[in-house]
């Protein structure tokens, strides 16, 4: 049999190696040299590939059945030069060459008040949305170095005037733009707009699938499920953003029937972060004990579901009876601030981590400065040999290294363990 890479397949080198990404379902996969070798003896003289290696590929829609040898033609010219490529490149430390994504919190404004919001709740001292031009010049820079898509958040980020042009922006250079929202703002004609800029995905965020649950911590029950029917009716790719409480945690089977009845392609499942307002007691008190922990693993193994189920970086512990290979494989690579991705704030600041607002030596969206010189994303990157505690001699600390927004937030202590963890923490 002879394959070819699916036409929605970009890839980028990196050091010794090479990134592929499934634009399609946003999927990003790292492959070795030998992995891009065993793909250039396919295409040279039909060598099988590896049964891992393309079971892996064909799942995840990269391969197709090519007809011929010269349908593979492409594909063999690319590979080579990214072969050549991936030889010379250099990247930071533990760090991809490039970011894959970059979240954009593209204002602080927004206009409604969510218990425990991590970054607005409208209440913010300065209003400020992100310049139009910084985000051109951010876009032409990700354009060069082969940035794979945006992820558009805030605050509110239908608030921002120039949100459909950054789509159209973000599509035309080659990068995929997403966007998250509470859903409010959202109309037919903006969904029409989206759908013409190509947008990737639009991720709703609901902590309940009934009026009831999501009120204790989202106000806007009814006008995100009418947002999910507009997205719905033009065909959009849509998704959920489910925040894990104490409180809603046994509402996750009933979130997981909704989110298939409706069709939504992915449910994601979040992890408290220290919000700006409730404080230290209200992580404590709505984060999930480890008993709990346990529970919400046993509940995502055990459901059958067409909806994709993901889970927040933050969340690996739950998978902690894997290998770190084993995750790697799943595309499981926990905390990857500075590493993977990085967020610009609507005030230029370039973060590891859009849960450290305040942690940040770079501005004026300056990003690949940030990737090359930043001593805060040094610090991220080093974790893996800087983090004290139980997490330093955990099996998985390359793949979890646990959340270092929760930490400093209990411990005071950057490279601290994360207490939260199932496996060391007892509640
Ligand atoms: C800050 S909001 C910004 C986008 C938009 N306003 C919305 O609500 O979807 C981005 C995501 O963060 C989630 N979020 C809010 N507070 C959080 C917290 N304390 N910890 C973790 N995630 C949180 C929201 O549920 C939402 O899915
Ligand atoms: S979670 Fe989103 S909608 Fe809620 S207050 Fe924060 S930014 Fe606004
Ligand atoms: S001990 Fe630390 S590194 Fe290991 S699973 Fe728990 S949080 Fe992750």
């Amino acid at each position: 049999m002879l394959y070819k890479f699916h036409p929605a397949v970009i890839v980028r080198a990196e050091e010794k190696a090479s990134m592929f990404f499934q634009k399609k379902i946003a999927d990003t996969t790292l492959v070795s040299f030998e992995a891009i070798d065993a793909f250039l003896e396919h295409f040279k003289s039909k060598e099988d590939i590896p049964k891992e290696l393309l079971h892996h590929f064909i799942t995840r829609g990269y391969l197709i059945p090519a007809r011929n040898k010269s349908e593979q033609k492409q594909d063999l010219e690319l590979l080579e030069e990214i072969r050549e490529q991936a030889k010379i490149r250099k990247s930071p430390l533990n760090s991809l060459y490039a970011p894959e994504t970059i979240h954009f919190s593209l204002t602080n404004a927004c206009n409604q008040k969510c218990i425990g919001c991590f970054y607005s709740r409208g209440e913010v001292e300065e209003e400020k949305y992100l310049d139009s031009s910084m985000f051109e010049s951010i876009t032409k820079k990700a354009n060069e170095l082969q940035v794979f898509q945006y992820a558009l958040g805030g605050g509110e980020p239908l608030l921002h005037e120039n949100i459909v042009e950054f789509c159209y922006l973000s599509t035309e250079s080659n990068i995929i733009p997403n966007i998250t929202t509470n859903g409010n703002l959202f109309t037919k004609e903006l969904a029409k707009e989206f759908k013409q800029a190509k947008l990737g995905q639009i991720q709703f965020s609901l902590n309940g699938s009934e009026e009831t649950i999501n009120k204790d911590t989202r106000p806007n029950f009814k006008k995100t499920m009418n947002a999910i029917k507009i997205a719905r009716e033009a065909n959009l790719r849509w998704g959920i953003n489910f925040l894990v409480t104490k409180r809603n945690i046994s509402d996750v089977p009933a979130m997981i029937l909704l989110a298939n009845k409706l069709g939504a392609e992915t449910l994601n499942f979040l992890r408290i972060k220290p919000p700006i307002a409730e404080g230290n007691t209200w992580v404590q008190n709505e984060s999930l004990s480890s008993h709990e922990h346990l529970k919400l693993h046993e509940m995502l193994k055990n459901q059958s579901s067409i909806t994709r189920l993901t889970v927040d970086a933050s969340f690996c512990f739950l998978f902690n009876h894997l290998s770190s290979e084993e995750m790697y494989s799943r595309g499981m690579w926990g905390c990857a601030a500075a590493q993977r991705f990085c967020t610009i704030s609507p005030f230029g600041h370039v973060l590891a981590c859009s849960h450290m607002h305040h942690h940040w030596d770079v501005e004026n969206g300056d990003f690949d400065k940030a990737w090359r010189e930043s001593k805060v994303f040094q610090k991220f990157r080093e974790l893996n040999s800087t983090i004290t505690g139980p997490c330093s001699s955990c099996s998985i600390k390359p793949t979890c290294k646990g959340c270092r927004a929760v930490v400093e937030l209990i411990t005071d202590d950057f490279w601290a363990s994360d207490t939260q963890c199932p496996k060391n923490n007892n509640q």
